[in-house]
Protein backbone atom coordinates (compact mmCIF):
# COMPACT_ATOMS: atom_id res chain seq x y z
CA UNK A 1 0.00 0.00 0.00
CA UNK A 2 1.28 3.33 -1.04
CA UNK A 3 -0.17 6.57 1.20
CA UNK A 4 0.37 9.63 0.36
CA UNK A 5 -0.42 13.11 2.33
CA UNK A 6 -0.13 16.25 0.74
CA UNK A 7 -0.47 19.44 2.95
CA UNK A 8 -2.12 22.20 1.19
CA UNK A 9 -1.27 25.21 3.51
CA UNK A 10 -3.58 27.69 2.44
CA UNK A 11 -6.16 25.12 0.22
CA UNK A 12 -9.36 26.38 0.30
CA UNK A 13 -11.74 24.13 3.14
CA UNK A 14 -14.93 25.27 2.32
CA UNK A 15 -17.01 26.93 -0.48
CA UNK A 16 -17.05 27.37 -3.83
CA UNK A 17 -14.04 26.14 -5.26
CA UNK A 18 -12.92 29.10 -7.80
CA UNK A 19 -12.28 26.42 -10.93
CA UNK A 20 -10.52 29.78 -12.79
CA UNK A 21 -7.97 30.87 -10.36
CA UNK A 22 -6.91 27.48 -8.62
CA UNK A 23 -3.52 28.90 -7.70
CA UNK A 24 -5.07 32.08 -6.25
CA UNK A 25 -8.07 32.71 -4.28
CA UNK A 26 -8.62 28.95 -4.17
CA UNK A 27 -4.56 28.76 -1.99
CA UNK A 28 -2.55 26.75 -4.53
CA UNK A 29 -5.20 24.44 -5.08
CA UNK A 30 -3.38 23.61 -8.42
CA UNK A 31 -0.20 21.76 -6.62
CA UNK A 32 -2.76 19.72 -4.83
CA UNK A 33 -4.59 18.61 -7.87
CA UNK A 34 -1.28 18.19 -9.59
CA UNK A 35 -0.01 16.43 -6.91
CA UNK A 36 -2.95 13.85 -6.51
CA UNK A 37 -2.86 12.91 -10.49
CA UNK A 38 0.56 12.11 -9.74
CA UNK A 39 -0.47 10.16 -6.75
CA UNK A 40 -3.42 8.29 -7.83
CA UNK A 41 -2.76 7.55 -11.88
CA UNK A 42 -0.24 6.37 -14.23
CA UNK A 43 -0.33 6.73 -17.90
CA UNK A 44 -3.32 4.81 -18.74
CA UNK A 45 -4.61 3.88 -15.41
CA UNK A 46 -5.44 4.06 -11.62
CA UNK A 47 -2.64 2.93 -9.08
CA UNK A 48 -5.53 0.90 -7.44
CA UNK A 49 -2.69 0.21 -4.46
CA UNK A 50 -2.78 4.48 -3.72
CA UNK A 51 -4.29 6.54 -1.17
CA UNK A 52 -4.10 10.06 -1.23
CA UNK A 53 -5.56 12.82 1.59
CA UNK A 54 -5.59 16.15 0.87
CA UNK A 55 -4.94 18.47 3.77
CA UNK A 56 -6.62 21.45 3.03
CA UNK A 57 -5.91 23.65 5.84
CA UNK A 58 -6.78 27.68 4.65
CA UNK A 59 -10.08 27.99 5.64
CA UNK A 60 -12.29 29.13 6.07
CA UNK A 61 -13.51 27.10 9.34
CA UNK A 62 -11.99 24.19 10.55
CA UNK A 63 -9.04 22.16 8.63
CA UNK A 64 -10.41 19.61 5.92
CA UNK A 65 -9.38 16.21 4.61
CA UNK A 66 -10.57 14.51 1.39
CA UNK A 67 -9.47 10.96 0.69
CA UNK A 68 -9.09 9.46 -2.91
CA UNK A 69 -9.10 5.62 -2.58
CA UNK A 70 -7.52 3.93 -5.67
CA UNK A 71 -9.51 0.64 -5.59
CA UNK A 72 -12.89 2.17 -5.20
CA UNK A 73 -12.56 4.88 -7.52
CA UNK A 74 -14.37 5.10 -10.56
CA UNK A 75 -14.94 7.53 -13.40
CA UNK A 76 -11.85 9.71 -12.38
CA UNK A 77 -10.13 10.58 -15.58
CA UNK A 78 -6.54 12.69 -15.67
CA UNK A 79 -8.12 16.04 -16.59
CA UNK A 80 -7.26 18.70 -14.06
CA UNK A 81 -10.04 20.88 -14.52
CA UNK A 82 -12.51 17.39 -13.81
CA UNK A 83 -10.49 16.43 -10.79
CA UNK A 84 -10.69 20.27 -9.52
CA UNK A 85 -14.68 19.81 -9.93
CA UNK A 86 -14.92 16.35 -7.87
CA UNK A 87 -13.10 18.67 -4.68
CA UNK A 88 -15.15 21.23 -5.69
CA UNK A 89 -17.93 19.75 -5.34
CA UNK A 90 -17.27 18.08 -1.89
CA UNK A 91 -16.18 21.25 -0.31
CA UNK A 92 -19.78 23.32 -0.81
CA UNK A 93 -20.79 20.70 1.77
CA UNK A 94 -20.14 21.21 5.73
CA UNK A 95 -17.11 20.29 6.94
CA UNK A 96 -17.33 16.42 8.72
CA UNK A 97 -16.14 16.50 12.37
CA UNK A 98 -12.58 15.74 13.60
CA UNK A 99 -11.95 11.86 12.47
CA UNK A 100 -15.02 11.39 11.03
CA UNK A 101 -14.94 9.94 7.10
CA UNK A 102 -18.60 10.48 5.08
CA UNK A 103 -18.23 8.49 1.74
CA UNK A 104 -19.36 11.40 -1.03
CA UNK A 105 -18.99 9.04 -4.02
CA UNK A 106 -16.83 6.40 -4.97
CA UNK A 107 -13.48 6.14 -3.24
CA UNK A 108 -13.50 9.67 -2.31
CA UNK A 109 -14.02 10.61 1.47
CA UNK A 110 -14.71 13.65 3.24
CA UNK A 111 -13.28 14.40 6.51
CA UNK A 112 -12.73 16.42 9.46
CA UNK A 113 -9.25 16.56 11.03
CA UNK A 114 -5.27 18.15 9.70
CA UNK A 115 -1.93 16.15 9.55
CA UNK A 116 -1.83 14.58 13.30
CA UNK A 117 -5.40 12.77 12.33
CA UNK A 118 -3.78 11.18 9.57
CA UNK A 119 -0.67 10.23 11.24
CA UNK A 120 -2.71 8.84 13.76
CA UNK A 121 -4.95 6.91 11.53
CA UNK A 122 -2.02 5.49 9.48
CA UNK A 123 0.03 3.92 12.88
CA UNK A 124 0.41 0.46 10.78
CA UNK A 125 2.28 2.10 7.68
CA UNK A 126 6.03 3.43 8.07
CA UNK A 127 5.55 7.50 7.31
CA UNK A 128 8.02 9.16 5.75
CA UNK A 129 7.96 12.99 5.87
CA UNK A 130 9.63 13.98 2.48
CA UNK A 131 12.59 16.73 3.01
CA UNK A 132 15.05 17.20 0.67
CA UNK A 133 17.82 17.95 3.53
CA UNK A 134 17.13 14.38 5.12
CA UNK A 135 19.17 11.36 4.41
CA UNK A 136 18.54 9.50 1.30
CA UNK A 137 15.31 7.57 0.86
CA UNK A 138 17.33 4.66 -0.75
CA UNK A 139 20.01 2.81 0.58
CA UNK A 140 23.36 3.15 0.10
CA UNK A 141 24.15 -0.42 -1.30
CA UNK A 142 21.07 0.17 -3.15
CA UNK A 143 20.85 -0.18 -7.15
CA UNK A 144 18.36 -0.15 -9.61
CA UNK A 145 17.47 -3.67 -10.91
CA UNK A 146 17.43 -4.78 -14.59
CA UNK A 147 13.62 -6.19 -13.54
CA UNK A 148 11.09 -4.44 -11.95
CA UNK A 149 10.12 -6.19 -8.50
CA UNK A 150 7.45 -3.71 -7.24
CA UNK A 151 7.44 -3.43 -3.57
CA UNK A 152 3.99 -2.82 -3.28
CA UNK A 153 1.69 -3.64 -6.13
CA UNK A 154 -2.29 -4.39 -6.68
CA UNK A 155 -4.09 -7.45 -8.43
CA UNK A 156 -7.80 -7.00 -9.65
CA UNK A 157 -10.17 -4.43 -9.63
CA UNK A 158 -12.10 -2.54 -7.25
CA UNK A 159 -14.04 -5.31 -4.67
CA UNK A 160 -11.91 -7.72 -6.00
CA UNK A 161 -8.70 -5.51 -5.40
CA UNK A 162 -5.73 -7.62 -3.90
CA UNK A 163 -2.96 -5.30 -2.22
CA UNK A 164 0.78 -6.67 -1.31
CA UNK A 165 3.93 -5.66 -0.06
CA UNK A 166 4.88 -3.11 2.03
CA UNK A 167 2.19 -0.44 3.74
CA UNK A 168 4.69 2.73 3.25
CA UNK A 169 3.15 6.35 3.47
CA UNK A 170 4.79 9.86 2.39
CA UNK A 171 4.09 13.23 3.90
CA UNK A 172 4.29 16.28 1.54
CA UNK A 173 3.91 19.96 1.54
CA UNK A 174 2.65 22.35 -1.11
CA UNK A 175 5.24 24.86 -2.37
CA UNK A 176 5.69 26.19 1.22
CA UNK A 177 7.94 24.00 3.74
CA UNK A 178 6.42 22.15 6.42
CA UNK A 179 5.55 24.59 9.46
CA UNK A 180 8.08 23.82 12.83
CA UNK A 181 5.29 21.74 14.69
CA UNK A 182 4.34 19.69 11.41
CA UNK A 183 8.41 19.26 10.87
CA UNK A 184 8.17 17.37 14.63
CA UNK A 185 5.78 15.25 13.76
CA UNK A 186 5.86 12.11 15.88
CA UNK A 187 5.95 8.74 14.07
CA UNK A 188 7.57 10.13 10.79
CA UNK A 189 10.78 9.86 9.24
CA UNK A 190 12.49 12.31 7.36
CA UNK A 191 13.87 11.48 3.75
CA UNK A 192 15.21 13.20 0.77
CA UNK A 193 14.74 12.40 -2.62
CA UNK A 194 18.31 14.41 -3.43
CA UNK A 195 19.69 18.05 -2.78
CA UNK A 196 17.59 19.52 -5.09
CA UNK A 197 13.89 20.48 -4.33
CA UNK A 198 11.24 19.64 -6.37
CA UNK A 199 7.94 20.02 -7.29
CA UNK A 200 5.67 17.82 -5.32
CA UNK A 201 4.13 16.15 -8.19
CA UNK A 202 7.51 15.46 -9.31
CA UNK A 203 8.59 14.07 -5.94
CA UNK A 204 5.84 11.42 -5.57
CA UNK A 205 6.86 10.30 -9.52
CA UNK A 206 9.91 9.40 -7.70
CA UNK A 207 8.31 7.38 -4.82
CA UNK A 208 6.67 5.93 -7.11
CA UNK A 209 9.37 4.90 -9.39
CA UNK A 210 11.50 3.52 -6.58
CA UNK A 211 8.59 1.35 -5.36
CA UNK A 212 7.43 -0.16 -9.07
CA UNK A 213 11.33 -0.83 -9.68
CA UNK A 214 11.98 -2.47 -6.05
CA UNK A 215 15.00 0.04 -5.13
CA UNK A 216 16.17 -1.08 -1.57
CA UNK A 217 14.90 1.66 1.06
CA UNK A 218 16.21 3.00 4.12
CA UNK A 219 13.10 2.62 6.20
C1 LIG B 1 7.71 22.35 -3.84
S1 LIG B 1 8.29 21.37 -2.52
C2 LIG B 1 8.20 22.53 -1.21
C3 LIG B 1 9.38 23.34 -1.16
C4 LIG B 1 9.45 24.11 0.10
N1 LIG B 1 10.46 25.13 -0.10
C5 LIG B 1 9.82 23.28 1.32
O1 LIG B 1 10.81 23.61 1.98
O2 LIG B 1 9.09 22.31 1.66
C6 LIG B 1 6.94 20.32 -2.17
C7 LIG B 1 7.24 19.11 -1.33
O3 LIG B 1 7.89 18.15 -2.15
C8 LIG B 1 8.75 17.36 -1.36
N2 LIG B 1 10.08 17.44 -1.96
C9 LIG B 1 10.50 18.25 -2.94
N3 LIG B 1 11.77 18.01 -3.26
C10 LIG B 1 12.18 17.02 -2.44
C11 LIG B 1 13.40 16.32 -2.29
N4 LIG B 1 14.47 16.59 -3.03
N5 LIG B 1 13.47 15.35 -1.34
C12 LIG B 1 12.42 15.05 -0.60
N6 LIG B 1 11.21 15.68 -0.71
C13 LIG B 1 11.10 16.65 -1.62
C14 LIG B 1 8.73 17.93 0.05
O4 LIG B 1 7.85 17.15 0.84
C15 LIG B 1 8.16 19.31 -0.16
O5 LIG B 1 7.44 19.72 0.98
Amino acid sequence: MRRFAIIGNRAMAQGKLPLNDMAGAAGRMDVLVRALMSALMTSHGMRRDSEIILHLHGGPGPARRIKFVGSELKGVHAEERAVAGQIGKVIQLPTPARGQWLQRSDGIYDGGGDIESTITEWKDSTIIRLDAAAPRLWSADSAIPQQSKPLSKAVGEWDETEISGIDIAFILSDDKPLTESQLLLENTIPRSLGEEWLQGHLAIAICHFLIDEGVSLNL
